[in-house]
């Protein structure tokens, strides 16, 4: 017997189907190797589990194999989950080795006996989901936790949503979204981490890593998908799935990266993006998804589409049919099909035209055993099926403790006129607004398993922690123009001592498909916030939002702003910590707020052009109509107490590559609580070889100072940070001089000047 069939052959005897399944494979091992001929499956194994996957190629007949190069998914209805009964026949014959939208240890395990009990190789499937920020404990919506610029926090919540979702029988979640934007009206910026690209990747790291965790093939690891590959977040006009242009230095220098360091930090999958990029669709794009991806960055998993990405390149118009769109997208480097069902229908007939090679589909199927093998689904594909451990685990006490901590972490504070905030906790207070008494949205887009049920709404997470009385009336609703609630709105507000009124966005508005040009809030809650103000009460205005918003008026009238975005699970109650003062507010935007619309994209580290702004100079570059400046600048946001920096120092300031710069500012709390400040550090290169950023964040450091307390902040920098896509493309340094800017946010801080020598 050919000893390449063996470890597969013990894969089925040991799955309980000894003699049949042994003769079976025989029969069809002896075809395999004559078809397989000269494909890479005769290439020297180099481990166990390339050894064991080799095997199995080698028994499986084209249809298998292009089985598992197919993602199909299944329905959740309300009564709970269902499977289109095709699909079912699908996972019998091996037509289809991934499923996504099925979870609960139950479905799984149903679904997964089908494959390894009624199929012939008895392959097991591989189950993805879109557990984006919680599988059942809700954590705050990416954008938020961004604004947290805690890693560990971030990490953790990334860990919790992998363990919840192993639990409930997932192997494989479509995130981290790592997609820049400088786009608020894009309604995916609630899904990232903002517009900068070196925090974006230092998030995609944590996020990887958390998802992950120790490694996969451990019962609580998932693997992770970057996505959405490549410059996704740049759609012309902010319109949802509209086209990329950019230049390939863009490209590289703010756009990549983050899919980089994703990689680099061990994602397994990458998701292809929908839209084109310089002219051709991502998912058919070969300078993306193999120069680039395979050749320059290593990636060494697969590649999965996004949903029926290929099939929707014969819309883009640079296929004529859903065949030819196939071929595109192998010939690319795309691994699995997502939903699309076009490598199902097409790939054989492709196969046999001679459109693609028999070691194509072989390498892709490869990629993908070869991640079943590493999770361990070979040797027990029920061990993500484990009821008891997901009764124990989900929405467990420790995870909501999480979420509460990432979520009070993740408010921005953005206006505190009067020392409105926090409040007394024996103050009468009217809580006031669409989203003051609201579950289902504060979960926020992508909310995967997560109940509003088990939310809890900003007026129980008040009555819960305040010893006062908190009044509520709804005054209108997120939508539409009804104002019959005003009056009663503002009679609740009259007899309180502070107003809060939670207004917002509804979830569905911003996450996929959710592009507004409008980014004022929705439906009439600013005239109720008018009404509110009228009554002379000071009033707290709580923003629950997925995106930047362009709300001057708003930010004018309010005495105190929060910036509260759709915090997840424990929402009220993290809000209730803030607002009485239990957490000291610590989020920082991760993204500008606009003035209006018309500054779209407006973006911290834009060039300096030809002619900077002047304020009484005409002819420079600025708007007739409007400041230059945001609403509020990247990186902003206020504490309950005071920071004040120092004058920053760099040590040396002049140095050579392979030197280290030290760069060292005082920070004093000046108030009379403790905080949390994070720090940032930017740099500017004066002259270059090409224009270059006005500021780039370098580096940041979150550091808690009691009341009174002072401490030396140090950043190192060395020459590497000072590298950037030169004029003839390549990556490096410049010698010369840079600013380097160190502060509380993009624009509130203080410059030391350092040189890069030869
Ligand atoms: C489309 C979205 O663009 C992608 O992010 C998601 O993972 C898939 N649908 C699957 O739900």
């Amino acid at each position: 017997m050919n000893t390449l069939f063996l470890p597969a052959l013990e894969h089925l005897q040991n799955r309980g189907r000894q003699i049949a399944a042994g003769i079976a494979v025989l029969c069809v091992g002896l075809l395999g190797a004559v078809y397989i001929g000269s494909s890479p499956t005769a290439v020297a194994p180099r481990d166990a589990a390339e050894r064991f996957v080799d095997s199995l190629l080698a028994l499986m007949t084209i249809e298998e194999k292009i089985g598992q190069m197919t993602l199909f998914t299944t329905d959740w209805e309300a009564t709970g989950p269902t499977i289109r009964a095709g699909y079912r026949e699908d996972i019998r014959q091996g037509r289809c080795g991934a499923l996504f939208n099925s979870h609960t240890a139950t479905f799984t395990r149903e679904l997964q006996r089908i494959a390894v009990e009624e199929s012939r190789l008895q392959i097991p499937l591989l189950f993805g989901y879109d557990v984006i920020h919680g599988y059942k404990t809700i954590f705050p919506i990416p954008l938020a936790e961004a604004a947290s610029w805690d890693l560990e926090a971030i990490e953790r919540s990334a860990r919790i949503a992998a363990t919840e979702a192993a639990a409930a029988g997932l192997h494989w979640t479509f995130a981290p979204m790592v997609d820049i934007s400088r786009d608020p009206r894009w309604g995916r910026v609630m899904e990232g981490a903002g517009e900068d690209t070196w925090w974006a990747c230092r998030v995609a790291e944590a996020r990887v890593h958390g998802f992950q965790g120790e490694g996969l093939g451990r019962p609580d690891a998932v693997v992770a998908c970057v996505k959405h590959y490549a410059a996704y977040g740049a759609p012309t006009a902010g319109r949802e799935y509209g086209t990329v242009d950019m230049s390939e230095r863009f490209f590289r220098e703010y756009y990549l990266p983050p899919y980089a360091a994703a990689v680099r930090a061990g994602a397994q999958t990458v998701m292809t993006a929908f839209n084109d990029y310089d002219g051709v669709p991502a998912t058919g794009n070969r300078y993306l998804l193999t120069d680039i991806l395979r050749k320059e960055l290593g990636f060494a998993g697969f590649v999965v589409t996004d949903y029926t990405a290929i099939n929707e390149m014969v819309p883009h118009g640079v296929a004529h049919d859903e065949q030819e769109a196939g071929e595109l997208a192998l010939n690319a480097g795309v691994d699995m099909d997502m939903q699309g069902a076009v490598f199902q229908r097409f790939l054989k007939k492709s196969l046999q035209e001679g459109k693609v090679s028999a070691a194509q589909i072989d390498t892709a199927v490869r990629r993908i055993l070869l991640l079943k093998y590493r999770l361990g689904l070979f040797d027990d594909p029920y061990k993500f099926c484990d009821p008891e451990r997901e009764k124990r685990l989900l929405l467990n006490a420790e995870h909501r403790a999480a979420a509460r901590d990432m979520a009070r972490k993740a408010v921005v504070l953005l206006k505190n006129d009067r020392n409105t905030l926090p409040l007394s906790r024996t103050a009468r207070i009217a809580l006031i607004g669409p989203l003051a008494d609201n579950k289902s949205e504060l979960l926020g887009s992508w909310s995967a398993a997560g109940n509003a049920a088990d939310c809890v709404s900003l007026l129980e997470g008040l009555r819960a922690a305040g010893r006062g009385t908190v009044m509520h009336a709804r005054g209108c609703d997120i939508e539409g123009t009804d104002r019959s609630g005003f009056a009663q709105a503002v009679a609740t507000a009259k007899k309180a001592d502070v107003v809060v009124v939670a207004v917002g966005e509804a979830a569905h508005m911003s996450g996929e498909a959710a592009s507004r040009t409008r980014l004022s809030l929705p439906g009439v809650q600013e005239e109720l916030i008018e009404a509110l103000v009228a009554t002379g009460k000071p009033v707290v205005v709580v923003l629950m939002n997925g995106r930047p918003l362009a709300i001057p008026k708003v930010v004018e009238r309010a005495t105190a702003l929060v910036e509260a975005w759709w915090l997840g699970t424990e929402a009220g109650n993290a809000l209730a910590d803030v607002l009485f003062g239990h957490y000291n507010p610590s989020g920082k935007l991760p993204m500008t707020f606009p003035r209006s619309e018309g500054q779209i994209p407006i973006f911290y580290n834009e060039k300096n052009t030809g002619r900077p702004y002047d304020a009484n100079s005409k002819w420079t570059s600025k708007y007739i109509d409007s400041p230059n400046s945001p609403l509020f600048p990247f990186g902003f946001g206020l504490s309950y107490t005071t920071f004040e920096y120092g004058i920053p120092t760099a040590s040396p300031t002049a140095f050579r590559p392979g030197d280290t710069v030290r760069i060292r500012v005082e920070v004093r709390n000046t108030g009379s609580r403790a905080g949390t400040e994070v720090v940032q550090l930017y740099v500017r290169d004066l002259v270059g070889s090409v224009t270059r950023p006005v500021r780039e964040l370098k580096g940041i450091q979150r550091i808690h100072l009691s009341a009174g307390e002072r401490r030396t902040v140090e950043f190192t920098l060395t020459e590497a940070d000072l590298r950037f896509y030169r004029r003839d493309m390549t990556w490096g340094s410049e010698p010369g001089e840079f600013d380097l800017f160190v502060g509380s946010s993009s624009t509130h801080g203080q410059t030391v000047r350092i040189t890069l020598l030869p």
